[in-house]
C-alpha cells in the first residue's frame, strides 16, 4: 500500500470532482478515510458533494470552484491549501473533455482550451506538486488518460493526443519517481457512463456503443485509487478495454489509423 496515511493536516486533490468519474475517486477517497479538496466550475455542485462526503464518512472537505485550465484557477487552488495550512498527499488530475468530429469541422476554440485543460493544467498541476511531494517523500498523483491514449484517432485527433500526452508523462514520470516515496499513476478508462458524451457533444456515440464495452463511473474510480495504491504505472479498468489498448499499442499505423477512419463510430 502506496496511499500515505490520512491526517487532518494533509488532503487529496481531485480536479473535475463535480461529476463523473472525479465524483466518484472522491467518494472512494473520503470512504478510505483522506479530507478532500474538490475542485471543478460548478460550485453548487462541489457544495453538495462536500456536504455528502463529510457527513457520510466524518472527514474534512473543502471545494475550490476554478476553473483548471486557466493559470488563474490554478493559483486559485495552491492558496486555498496554503490559507487553510493544507499539504497535497494525493492529486486526482481527472478534469478533462473530448470532441467527436473532423478536426477540420470542429470549434477551435475549444480544441485549443482541451489542450490547455487535459495537457497543460495536468502538466502544471504535477509541476507544482510533485517537487513538494518528492521533498516530503510521500504523496500519489493520479492522471486520467484514457484508452484513446494508445492510439490515434481520426475524428477525435486532439483528444486521442491530449490523452496520448497524459499516458506517455505519467509512464515516465512514475519511473523519475522511484525510490522517492511518491508515486504516478496513470488510469486509462474505456467508455464510461458520465456527462462526458453530452459535454463533448457525442451522447448518440455513447447510446451506440455496445453494452459489454460500457463500464460505470463508480467502478472505474475504485479501480483507478486501487491502482493508485498499488503504486501502479497504468491501470486500465476492465478487459475489453485491456484487449482494445494492447491492439491499439501493437498495431502498426499505417494499417490501424485508415482503419479506424472508416469504422471508429464517433463523429460520423
Ligand atoms: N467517460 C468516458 O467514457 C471517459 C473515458 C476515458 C477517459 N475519460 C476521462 O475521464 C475524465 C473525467 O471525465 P468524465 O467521464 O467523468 O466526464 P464528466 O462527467 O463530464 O466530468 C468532467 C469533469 O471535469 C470538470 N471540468 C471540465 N472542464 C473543467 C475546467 N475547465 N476546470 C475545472 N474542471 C473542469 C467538470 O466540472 P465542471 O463542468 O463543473 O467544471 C467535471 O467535473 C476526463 O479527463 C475524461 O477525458 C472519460
Amino acid at each position: 500500500m502506496t496511499l500515505p496515511v490520512p491526517s487532518s493536516s494533509t488532503t487529496c486533490v481531485i480536479t473535475g470532482s463535480s461529476s463523473g468519474i472525479g465524483a466518484e475517486i472522491a467518494r472512494e477517497l473520503a470512504r478510505r478515510g483522506h479530507g478532500v479538496t474538490l475542485v471543478a466550475r460548478r460550485e453548487e455542485r462541489l457544495r453538495d458533494l462536500a456536504d455528502e462526503l463529510s457527513g457520510a464518512h466524518g472527514i474534512r472537505a473543502e471545494i475550490v470552484a476554478a476553473d483548471v485550465a486557466e493559470p488563474d484557477g490554478r493559483a486559485s487552488i495552491f492558496s486555498a491549501l496554503s490559507d487553510r495550512g493544507l499539504t497535497a498527499d494525493v492529486v486526482a488530475n481527472n478534469a478533462g473533455y473530448g470532441s467527436g468530429g473532423s478536426f477540420q469541422d470542429l470549434d477551435m476554440e475549444s480544441e485549443e482550451k482541451m489542450v490547455r485543460l487535459n495537457v497543460d493544467a495536468l502538466h502544471s498541476m504535477c509541476a507544482h506538486f510533485v517537487p513538494e511531494m518528492v521533498g516530503r517523500g510521500r504523496g500519489a498523483i493520479l492522471n486520467v488518460a484514457s484508452t484513446v491514449a494508445f492510439q490515434p484517432l481520426p475524428r477525435q485527433a486532439t483528444y486521442a493526443a491530449t490523452k496520448a500526452f497524459v499516458l506517455s508523462f505519467t509512464e515516465a514520470l512514475h519511473a523519475d519517481l522511484h525510490g522517492t516515496g511518491v508515486t504516478a499513476t496513470a488510469l486509462c478508462p474505456g467508455v464510461t457512463r458520465t456527462e462526458f458524451f453530452d459535454v463533448g457533444g457525442m451522447s448518440e456515440e455513447l447510446a451506440g456503443a455496445p453494452e459489454f464495452a460500457v463500464m460505470d463511473s463508480p467502478e472505474v474510480a475504485r479501480l483507478g485509487v486501487e491502482g493508485m495504491d498499488k503504486g501502479k504505472r497504468v491501470v486500465i479498468p476492465g478487459a475489453v478495454n485491456q484487449v482494445g489498448a494492447v491492439s491499439g499499442r501493437m498495431t502498426p499505423r499505417s494499417l490501424l489509423v485508415p482503419f479506424l477512419r472508416r469504422v471508429y463510430p464517433v463523429g460520423k
